[in-house]
């Protein structure tokens, strides 16, 4: 708490409590100010807002920053692992050679879905969303092994979160293999986080696929840049579900929905769709700007804008240096790079972008690169998902391990019909 904020309503002056957070985020705490002035706060779409104190994630817009637990990701990207980089979010800390290890050892025990569940996947029309499938099998997980969802201790909580992290990756390659009329793929023991899901996605039981380090470490990194990004749409249905004391399953398989929508994780499907319809009308991309520019035609710039960055995603600049490395790495070009390059040249000089603080964030690249390391589009925002998994279950833990820790339950404001009567039927 620090300083004192005062508002005056109806001639009378209150005093609101301010707070400061360790990285000088000031707020006006209103906790109390519907009791003592019978005032709510307006703010659609919660853009100032805080939910919640958390100390998880740090995100400056306006400078470009982004830290786990106090690390930035710069320094993650390419020295931590996506495993790693979830044990930091999750636990707070990085992991000592004993935690890696044990959690490690529980990843792996934990990859297998039992073999009634995999039975589920039969019943999936192929045409099935794999983020449908993935919303209802998360769920499904506590129905099948309901000790997970009896969270008592941090080995309770250690086992619960490798099961979620584990399956949720043999679940997206299940929905991926039944999508596509393939044998699911059973886990390898032998095989790390990444080169496991690659493994349950593109062996066929004739032929095992064996990642290459380059492909590997390109998926490592783009889900430890996934990894959490504090109070976004997901994480915060994640926080609204988990306020309720839902299970950490439930809670998570929420988080799934929310990230669904093409404003949130969605992004990186309809970034790669507006890179492909330009490339394949031949479209030149300044006519492409010019109807984003033209707000009738309603077009956006996809993977561009975001609600805090209005300077560059920072997750971005990592992305586009790591897309330009694995397509040489792998001897490959891509037009649709060439023309997200040209059309992130384009916006970053044009008034219409520059003004409205518009730039690349974390869903222009990411889709080129999962391009090149072969995932097919249907299944991005699945990966945006498992990338996602820690941060979302550090924020369920958050609130889960505070005991003040209450429902959450916004107010509104009623602009609805008022003194209406009913009526029969006859007289409507
Ligand atoms: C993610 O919150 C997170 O942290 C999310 C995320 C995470 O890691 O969890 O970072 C992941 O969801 C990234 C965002 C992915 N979505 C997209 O790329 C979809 C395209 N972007 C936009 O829909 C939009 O930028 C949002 C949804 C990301 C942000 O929307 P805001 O903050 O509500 O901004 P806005 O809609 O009020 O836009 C402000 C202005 C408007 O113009 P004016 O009315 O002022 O004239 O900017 C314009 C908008 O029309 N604008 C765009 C645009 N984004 C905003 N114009 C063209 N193309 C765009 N992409």
């Amino acid at each position: 708490m620090s300083g004192v904020a005062r508002l005056e309503l109806d001639g009378t002056v209150y005093e609101l409590p301010t707070y400061v957070g360790t990285e000088g985020e000031r707020a006006i705490d209103i906790s109390k100010l519907r009791d003592t002035t019978g005032y709510i706060t307006l703010d659609d779409g919660y853009g100032n807002t805080g939910s919640c104190r958390s100390a998880v994630t740090f995100i400056d817009g306006d400078a470009g920053i982004l830290r786990y637990r106090g690390i930035p990701i710069e320094e993650l990207a390419g020295r931590s692992s996506f495993v790693e980089t979830a044990w930091l979010v999750i636990f707070g800390t990085l992991p000592t050679v004993e935690q890696r290890d044990r959690f490690s050892t529980l990843l792996s025990d934990s990859a297998m879905i039992d073999e009634v569940m995999r039975k589920h996947f039969n019943a999936f029309p192929q045409s099935a969303p794999p983020m449908a499938i993935l919303s209802a099998m998360i769920n499904t997980l506590s129905a099948h092994d309901a000790g997970v969802t009896q969270i008592e201790d941090d080995a309770d909580m250690e086992r619960a979160t490798a099961v979620l992290m584990s399956k949720v990756r043999t679940i997206a390659a299940a929905s991926y293999k039944a999508s596509i009329g393939e044998p699911l793929v059973y886990p390898r023991y032998d095989l790390k986080y990444a080169e496991n899901f690659l493994h349950m996605m593109f062996s066929v039981p004739y032929r095992q696929f064996e990642a290459t380090p380059e492909v590997t470490a390109a998926l490592n990194l783009f889900l430890m840049l996934h990894a959490d990004h504090e109070q976004n749409c997901s994480t915060s249905t994640v926080r609204m579900v988990g306020s309720s004391k839902a299970n950490l399953f439930a809670s998570c398989a929420a988080g799934v929905c929310a990230l669904w929508g093409p404003l949130h994780g969605g992004a990186n499907v309809a970034a790669v769709q507006m890179l492909q319809q330009i490339n394949d009308s031949g479209m030149p991309v300044a006519e492409f700007v010019r109807k984003v520019k033209n707000k009738d035609e309603g077009v956006k710039l996809m993977g561009f804008g975001h609600r805090v960055y209005k300077n560059f995603d920072p997750r971005s600049k990592i992305l586009k240096k790591s897309v330009d490395e694995v397509l040489a790495q792998l001897d490959k070009t891509d037009p649709l790079l060439d023309i997200a390059l040209e059309l992130e040249a384009a916006a970053l000089e044009d008034d219409y972008f520059i003004e409205r603080k518009l730039y690349p964030n974390v869903d222009f690249y990411s889709g080129i690169l999962l391009r090149a390391i072969g995932i097919p589009l249907e299944m991005f925002t699945v990966m945006f998902a498992i990338g996602r998994m820690p941060g979302w279950i550090a924020n369920w833990k958050e609130i889960n391990d505070d005991e003040k820790s209450r429902i959450y339950r916004p107010r509104q404001i009623y602009v609805g019909p008022t003194g209406v009567q009913w009526q029969p039927r006859d007289e409507r």
